[in-house]
């Protein structure tokens, strides 16, 4: 059996939790190393049925840190780095960019710097189909790996230069990555201010749904533990400095997405209220998938059964996101809707 040591960043987070979940449980040969910096999107109580395992380790740290994350990466001497950690939230990039720049491009750049000098096997970097731009309405259209990057938001800006960081380590030093690319997630975990857990929760408590200009927007949405396996396979299986994008194939308009979820929950479609739209709000997002399934991926959930599986861990699990709702996320709420 091959022991591992992979450090997960973010893993506290919604993607990087659910994948430090997955791999604790599928890998009890690898040491896996959550390290985060638990801001506000962050939390550990989610890794209550795992914090006790043996294979299991947490370390509180900024990825921008540099002198914290190198004598890390002396210490541990890991094998394999998935880097998570990010800002996450468009519309707070759009109201406070400069975080966005520090941790997604100063802090992946550091964390390239320890994987360099250390020599690690590989550094998977997970990125968003976010930085190619928006697509129009042409249903055939999709982003492929070879689609140029047009970010438009100062999130996917610090993305895409994230992105090409990583590249030129490899380019450069030889530094062995996969990037990753993947469309909207949702499922369990999911912080309650981005659209799909802001739905469900406020549809449950009977407050009204704010849906951004004319809700025609299109999202290509993927269930999380399908995204989990994605990155799995690129870290085992990708060729060394490729890109891989991950999608289902699952597009939905935002108000598709919102009346599934009011009528899943047997409420009243009065509940949607158009606001004002997002400055710069990207029309489309699809993913061509085609070159992740021949390295041997296929997800698991359609639209239907991830949406169902997630309204129900919503309504099974309301402790972990009516804590998150009552604290200060009720100041960013009042600072970015005009609702109730
Ligand atoms: P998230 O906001 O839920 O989690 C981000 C985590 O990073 C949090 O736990 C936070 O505490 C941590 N973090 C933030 N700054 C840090 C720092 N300086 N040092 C250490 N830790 C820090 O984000 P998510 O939705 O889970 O996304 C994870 C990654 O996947 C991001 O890189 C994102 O760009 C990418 N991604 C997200 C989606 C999506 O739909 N959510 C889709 C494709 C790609
Ligand atoms: P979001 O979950 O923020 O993800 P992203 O911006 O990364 O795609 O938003 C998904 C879509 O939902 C996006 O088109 C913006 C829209 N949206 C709303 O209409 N209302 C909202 O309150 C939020 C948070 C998002």
């Amino acid at each position: 059996m091959i022991r591992r040591k992979i450090l997960v960043t973010g893993g506290a987070g919604f993607i990087g939790g659910n994948f430090v979940q997955f791999m604790v449980n599928k890998y009890p040969q690898y040491d896996i190393y959550n390290l985060d910096l638990l801001t506000y999107a962050g939390d550990l109580t989610k890794h209550r049925d795992i914090e006790d395992k043996e294979n299991y380790h947490f370390v509180k740290a900024d990825i921008a840190d540099r002198d914290t994350i190198i004598s890390l990466f002396e210490k541990e001497k890991f094998d394999y780095v998935v880097h998570f950690a990010a800002e996450s939230h468009v519309d707070r990039s759009i109201t406070d960019p400069e975080i966005f720049v520090r941790t997604n491009v100063m802090g992946t750049q550091v964390l390239l710097d320890a994987a360099k000098q250390i020599g690690i096997a590989k550094f998977v970097h997970v990125s968003t189909d976010e930085v190619y731009g928006q697509l129009d309405f042409d249903p055939s259209s999709f982003f492929t790996e070879e689609t140029p990057l047009q970010p438009n938001s100062p999130y996917s800006a610090s993305k895409a230069s994230s992105d090409l960081i990583v590249r030129a380590y490899h380019e450069t030093y030889g530094l062995p990555i996969n990037i990753t690319r993947c469309s909207n997630n949702y499922g369990p975990y999911h912080f309650p201010e981005k659209l799909i857990p802001l739905t469900i929760s406020r549809v449950l408590n009977d407050q009204k749904i704010p849906v951004y200009g004319d809700g025609k927007n299109i999202r290509d949405w993927l269930h999380v533990f399908d995204h989990c396996a994605a990155i799995d396979l690129v870290l085992h299986e990708g060729i060394s400095g490729e890109v891989y994008n991950v999608g289902g194939h699952n597009e939905r308009t935002n108000l598709e997405v919102v009346q599934t979820i009011i009528q899943t929950l047997g409420k009243s479609e009065e509940l949607i209220e158009f606001v004002t739209d997002r400055l710069g709000h990207d029309k489309r997002y699809a993913i061509d998938p085609t070159k992740l399934e021949q390295l041997g991926w296929k997800p698991t959930y359609t639209f239907e059964t991830g949406i169902a599986q997630t309204i129900q861990w919503y309504l099974e699990n309301k402790e972990w996101w009516e804590s998150i709702i009552s604290g200060e996320y009720q100041d960013y709420f009042e600072m970015q809707y005009s609702l109730n």
